[in-house]
């Protein structure tokens, strides 16, 4: 059986004269933790859009569950992304926030609303409104709308952005809880240290093009 969930072949992009992905081959094995780290404007965001779906590639090809990206879908499918920051109504509750983007998106259920919000730690009765959240809530709130349609895998860029010591330390354990229940996680960073134990491979993308720097088992360098 194959175990590529995404495998990205010789992507290239570019804005007009500026080449922002060089050649980026990659493949992420299912059940698996995959971190990409790399500066602020190496094109981390960019290859993540480009896996999505939410940019075509100047050439090169994406595959997600089998399917070409562009061909035989537009979108990857069974998919959750969290890509810079959600829009959240900032004067409603996370749960009505959660339920719009459910009546948007597939359609989950309250019961189904309700149900990732608590699996991201966050209370569903809580009656705060997101402008209220602290930024941990805020990321976590932005997961739980990742999770909206139970995909198998999530893309979520620079989740710790942002947060602190113990923030970071509870992203951690709820990626690694989503982790054992089998979601394939692809995770950018602009701190090595935030994913480094986290995850079971890691990239490095340096002006476009990327590197790998650890496999299972193995150290960063
Ligand atoms: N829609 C766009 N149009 C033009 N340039 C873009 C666009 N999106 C990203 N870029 C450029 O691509 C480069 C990589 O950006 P990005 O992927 O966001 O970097 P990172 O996520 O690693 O910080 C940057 O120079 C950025 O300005
Ligand atoms: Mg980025």
């Amino acid at each position: 059986m194959n175990n590529n969930v995404v495998v990205v072949e010789r992507v290239s992009k570019r804005f007009g004269q500026e080449q922002v992905l060089c050649d980026v081959s990659l493949t992420l094995e299912q059940g698996k933790i995959h971190g990409v780290i790399g500066r602020n404007g190496s094109g981390k965001t960019v290859l993540m859009k480009c896996i999505c779906g939410f940019l075509r590639p100047s050439s090169g090809s994406v595959r997600v569950f089998s399917r070409t990206i562009g061909k035989d879908c537009d979108f990857a499918p069974d998919t959750g992304a969290l890509i810079e920051q959600p829009g959240f109504l900032p004067h409603e509750t996370g749960l009505n926030n959660l339920l719009w983007l459910a009546r948007l998106g597939k359609g989950a259920t309250k019961k189904t609303v309700c149900e990732v919000i608590a699996q991201v730690g966050l209370d569903p009765a809580l009656k705060k409104s997101v402008s209220k959240y602290s930024l941990g809530m805020r990321q976590r709130l932005g997961i739980a709308q990742a999770l909206l349609d139970d995909p198998k895998l999530l893309i979520l860029d620079e989740p710790m952005n942002g947060l602190d010591k113990n923030g970071v330390r509870d992203m951690r354990k709820l990626l690694l809880s989503l982790k054992e229940q089998g979601k394939t996680i692809l995770l950018a960073s602009h701190f090595a240290q935030d994913i480094d134990e986290l995850c079971d491979t890691v990239c490095e993308m340096d002006q476009g093009v990327l590197t790998q720097v650890k496999q299972q088992g193995g150290a960063m360098e």
